[in-house]
């Protein structure tokens, strides 16, 4: 099929997201923040993507991996617009995003584990990224349910949360066109501007490297919150974190695998995050395991997202890109949308995005 007719009808330049997940929606929302424009989002199953089983941790600190100093970078300064961006969509929208600021505990059992996390210390004190080394006693007396084996850890206060799923239901709630039709090829979308921002399906339509990296995650659920702050655990070398919604709700997440699409959950994946979860709370151990799922994060080669103009779009169309957010999409929503926008209205941005083009995979 060919592209034939703009699909312009009020004189403004028509713009299609394909792709109606924490991103897509993100840029649609900022789009619509700056001014009236006819935006219509593709999306043929929005109750499948990476935002409905995400746990919503922001975490600049506690998601960030040495040697990726770019991409930390770009962590922060959309944690930095975070709060403002709750803000605007809760007054937008009158709905609430579950935007918690209690900040996130590094928290080790064993030698090695707190080795480790004194290395990140390390890491985040030289990138500017606020921490605060605690003993275990220091991290009881903030979370007194922690096992008392619990050596040790650090707090990152501006690590924060969201609710993913609360996210979605807001965002879905703006006044956007809402088309079920599925893209295969960009040359059939008849908008005037094309973002791809669908995740793990835009592989295939734009041919970056992006590939499906599996996470399982489990929602458990008791009548009171166990902790109140997220947690990010590693014990005896396991990594897990714990994400406590106001509800009594507690996430836990997520493995991380190379197996295609497959979501299958899987018994060893519940064990690998059942095992260290209960080591560091054992509390959660009474709690009733509510859902088990998983999802495909967008992985890239480098873990960076992709960001900006996509060449060799269909003719007529200007066409970007915004995908690959592998683990950090829920944080990076606000940065993405700010970029996207710029370079939709404006044709470039303030934001530093050098490390983040399509030309780094072509
Ligand atoms: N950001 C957490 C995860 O991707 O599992």
């Amino acid at each position: 099929m060919h592209r034939t007719t703009s699909r312009r009808t009020t004189g403004r330049p028509t713009i299609g997201i394909i792709g109606g997940g924490v991103i897509g929606l993100a840029i649609a929302f900022e789009l619509l923040e700056r001014g009236e424009h006819d935006i219509t989002v593709y999306d043929p199953d929005p109750t499948r993507g990476a935002g409905l089983v995400a746990a919503g941790m922001l975490a600049p600190a506690a998601e960030a991996v040495f040697g990726e100093e770019a991409l930390q970078a770009l962590m922060l300064e959309s944690m930095r617009r975070w709060p403002a961006f709750a803000a605007r969509l809760r007054e937008r929208t009158g709905r609430p995003i579950g935007y918690r600021t209690e900040g996130t505990l590094l928290v080790a059992l064993t030698a090695d584990d707190q080795a480790e996390i004194d290395r990140l210390v390390g890491y985040y004190r030289r990138a500017g990224t606020p921490i605060e080394p605690l003993t275990g006693r220091q991290l009881r007396e903030r979370e007194p349910l922690l096992s008392p084996r619990v050596r040790g850890g650090a707090f990152a206060p501006g690590d924060h949360q969201a609710d993913p799923r609360l996210l979605l239901g807001a965002l879905r709630g703006l006044p956007l066109r809402f088309a079920s039709q599925k893209i295969d090829d960009l040359s059939t979308v008849r908008d005037d501007v094309i973002i791809v921002a669908n995740g793990v399906g835009s592989a295939s339509l734009t041919g970056l490297p992006v590939r499906p990296v599996k996470g399982q995650m489990l929602r458990l659920r008791g009548a009171e919150p166990l902790v109140r702050h997220v947690i990010r655990g590693v014990a005896a070398g396991r990594h897990v974190y714990l994400v406590p919604r106001a509800d009594g709700e507690l996430v836990v997440g997520a493995t991380e695998e190379e197996r295609g699409t497959d979501t299958t959950v899987t018994a060893g994946g519940v064990l690998d995050l059942l095992r260290p979860a209960a080591d560091l709370l054992p509390g959660v151990a009474e709690l009733a395991l509510a859902e088990t799922l998983a999802g495909l994060r967008p992985g890239t080669p480098d873990n960076a997202p992709v960001l900006g103009p996509l060449p060799g779009g269909p003719p007529g169309a200007r066409t970007l890109v915004a995908t690959g957010h592998y683990r950090h999409g829920v944080l990076l929503a606000p940065v993405t949308a700010a970029v996207l926008a710029d370079l939709v209205l404006d044709g470039s941005t303030t934001v530093d995005v050098d490390a983040f083009g399509v030309a780094r995979f072509t």
